[in-house]
């Protein structure tokens, strides 16, 4: 039986083993999916386990997504440009090789709510892991411009000359902006991809009554079904969506490195993370 992982501190909200089990058994695959909270001395043993063959695949989330990187062997061009992993596979060549399927996550998201992202400008809350990814994903898909703020600058500061250096030059996207948080610049679509929303009372208090009208608010968190951050947004006429689709768009793709077989998003899904 091969067994897979998904490995972060704290690790009992994930749902990840809910919805890998689920496909699992629809495909009739011999494996299970478990959940193991880690310390960072544990990513080396980790590791040892994979390349062992104790563990066939692993993914990973908070706080390991980077941390994990020096212990990988190869990483795949996502993975590399955003600094960011969160499925870890072993290859026939016995490789072990790091992916970031957040950033298809995030993409085949929004393409799933059929909002055009082309030529829009883009405002985002937070600049903690799933930021970068995020960022890639936005420029693929040719939005107009990237504003990015933050509690602590200094982070916004950073992913800002990380990409302005490494992709802007090569790719010609037009260039990030930081703005000091609290200040609410013009956009199309905001994103909260800060952690503030995952309990029910969490408020980002932002002063949202210059913002205008027909914007896009969307949450990379699902749990809560509906942040303060969506209920704001709704109230004030606007398009919603939250990180629901997100988180299973990124499993299926693991699901896909793992096991070769792209598993069918269907309504069951849906209610199991309910
Ligand atoms: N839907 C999905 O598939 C998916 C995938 C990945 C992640 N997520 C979710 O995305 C969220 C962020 O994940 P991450 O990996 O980027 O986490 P992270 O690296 O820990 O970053 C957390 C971010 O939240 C900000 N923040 C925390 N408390 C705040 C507060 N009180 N006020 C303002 N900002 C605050 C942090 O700002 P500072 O820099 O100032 O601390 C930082 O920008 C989490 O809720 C996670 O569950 C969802």
């Amino acid at each position: 039986m091969n067994k897979y992982l998904v490995v972060g501190n704290p690790i009992e909200h994930s749902m990840s083993p809910l919805i890998h089990n689920y496909w699992i058994k629809k495909n009739n695959i011999r494996a299970i999916y478990d959940k193991k909270k880690l310390n960072s001395v544990d990513l080396k043993d980790l590791i040892i386990k994979i390349r062992e063959k104790n563990i066939s695949g692993v993914n990973v989330t908070v706080p390991f997504k980077k941390e994990v990187i020096p212990y990988l062997d190869k990483l795949t061009l996502d993975a590399e440009t955003t600094q960011s992993v969160n499925t870890i596979l072993l290859t026939n060549d016995s490789k072990i090789v790091g992916h970031n399927t957040d950033i298809g996550g995030f993409e085949n998201a929004i393409k799933d709510t059929g909002y055009n992202l082309s030529g829009k400008k883009i405002l985002i809350l937070g600049s903690g892991g799933v930021t970068a990814s995020i960022i890639f994903a936005l420029y693929k898909m040719e939005v107009s411009s990237i504003t990015i703020t933050n509690r602590t600058k200094t982070k916004a500061e950073y992913l800002q000359n990380f990409y302005n250096s490494i992709t802007v030059k090569k790719n010609g996207w037009s260039k990030i902006k930081v703005v000091e948080w609290g200040q609410m610049p013009e956009f199309d679509m905001i994103i909260n991809a800060t952690s503030v929303g995952l309990n029910n009372n969490d408020n980002l208090n932002l002063d949202f009554s210059k913002i205008g009208k027909n914007k896009f608010f969307y949450d990379v968190i699902y749990n809560p079904k509906e942040t303060n951050f969506l209920k704001k947004g709704k109230d004030l006429g606007n398009k919603t969506e939250n990180g629901k689709k997100m988180f299973i768009f990124q499993a299926a793709e693991a699901f896909k490195i793992w096991h070769d077989v792209r598993p069918e998003i269907n309504e069951e899904v849906n209610i199991l993370l309910d």
